[in-house]
């Protein structure tokens, strides 16, 4: 019988080492976690390694936090091995994130009355790579017209690839010449073209994690470091909870539980436009005033799904949702609707409880940590390694007044 009073912590990682370095080093500051029954629980953390597996070995990992399967197909298949056999606890699903990009977000969340963009899907502009492709294009293919139906979705309108990430293919298409160069350009990336919501007042980018969802003002436009600015209540409390409550409603939704939500909200109006973010961007250098509440609130829910032992439901229960989307009820009645089954489904109430009481050290703890010589050893290594030496000196002071900025207020 294993030992269900010790916790191993998977970390499937990529590139990264800002975040998990801070993940490491207060996982083995937090000491012992004492559950609701009185018994005392230990938290472990280990880098995951790639190699051969039997499908029928025993994982050692209560939960993973995953980085990299969203393009390495290996550890993929691990985990969707560890989430069906041996009831690993998984940030995030890899079957929902599979399926569900960032096309069949809009169209879920459409069906519950979110106010998506208009989005219009269409064909491939270059062939298919497939042995059956011409023979069934040539029956099948409707010749159709771009024109037509950019004028459908009214330009400005953006171009986009239907799984898109990164801004990878992203355009903005002004009129009909610029709209021919970017089909032209898209080749063999499926695109999306979604009316572009103009002269919005702000771009809340919003960070959630299990229950717990970061606000962020974002600015696109800017440089990668200033793209977050500290900004507190730059929403009307109404557009506050509705960012907040759509970002919640996405991830109960589709079973993610660290997943970033783009709304452009245009005076009380919030517009959902980019929801499916298998590997948000938590990187010390793009958050920096809000990395310690990131890495926290990563640190809270993970302890909680591993010393609770939370089961994972693999399984979507659209039923429940689509049934507040089709009902007499207005909008906002739905959102609060919806807001209940995402509580339900995180088990919101009982988290927060045990953060009250098994965590209630936390807040302090990575407080004290960010305040240390440690952890502004880790901000200027990741200086280091993201900007080129003549910048060094520059980034470190912008990164530690922000920093410093949290400590005193955050
Ligand atoms: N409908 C829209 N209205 C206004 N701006 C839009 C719209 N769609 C996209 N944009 C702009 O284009 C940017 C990139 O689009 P989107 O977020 O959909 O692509 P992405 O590749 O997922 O980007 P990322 O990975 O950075 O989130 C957005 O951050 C926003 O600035
Ligand atoms: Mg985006």
């Amino acid at each position: 019988m294993p030992d269900r009073t010790e916790h191993l912590l998977g970390l499937l990682l990529g590139t990264e080492e800002d975040w998990p370095r801070a993940f490491e080093t207060l996982v083995k500051r937090l000491g012992p976690v004492r559950d609701s029954a009185g018994v005392d629980h230990t938290v472990a953390t280990e880098r995951i390694t790639i190699e051969p597996f039997d499908l029928r070995a025993e994982p050692r990992y209560d939960l993973v936090i995953d980085r990299l399967a969203y393009w390495y197909y290996v550890p993929r298949e691990w985990l969707k091995k560890v989430a069906l056999m041996d009831d690993v606890y998984l940030l995030n699903s890899p079957f929902t994130f599979q399926s569900m990009e960032k096309h069949a977000a809009y169209c879920a969340m459409m069906r519950l009355g979110l106010k998506v963009p208009p989005t219009w899907l269409v064909p491939y502009k270059n062939p298919v790579d497939h042995a059956k492709y011409a023979y069934t294009a040539a029956k099948y293919n409707r010749p159709f017209d771009l024109d037509a139906v950019a004028d459908q979705v009214g330009y400005p309108l953006f171009m986009k690839p239907y799984d898109g990430g990164a801004w990878r293919g992203v355009s903005r298409i002004t009129d009909r010449q610029t709209l021919h160069a970017a089909y032209d350009a898209s080749g063999e990336m499926l695109m999306h073209l979604q009316a572009s919501i103009e002269g919005y007042d702000s771009f809340a980018r919003s960070l959630t994690i299990g229950p717990d969802t970061m606000v962020m003002r974002f600015q696109p436009e800017k440089p990668m470091h200033e793209r977050y600015a500290v900004q507190h209540g730059f929403l009307s409390p109404e557009a506050g909870t509705e960012v907040v409550t759509i970002s919640r409603l996405i991830n109960a939704f589709f079973r993610w539980e660290f997943n970033s939500c783009e709304s452009l909200v245009v005076g009380s109006e919030v517009y959902p436009i980019d929801y499916a973010n298998a590997c948000p961007d938590i990187s010390i250098t793009s958050l920096h005033y809000y990395f310690p509440w990131a890495i926290g609130a990563l640190l809270k829910w993970s302890v909680f799904c591993a010393v609770t032992e939370r089961k994972a439901q693999l399984d979507l229960d659209t039923r429940r949702y689509f049934e507040v989307a089709d009902s007499e009820m207005d909008y906002s009645a739905k959102l609060a609707e919806y807001l209940k089954l995402a509580d339900d489904y995180f088990d919101t109430a009982r988290y927060h409880e045990f953060c009250a009481t098994s965590l209630s050290h936390v807040d302090d703890m990575v407080r004290d940590w960010v305040s240390s010589p440690d952890f502004d050893a880790l901000l200027v290594d990741t200086v280091r390694t993201t900007y080129p030496p003549a910048e060094h000196d520059r980034f470190v002071a912008h990164f530690r007044g922000l920093i410093g900025l949290w400590i005193k207020g955050g």
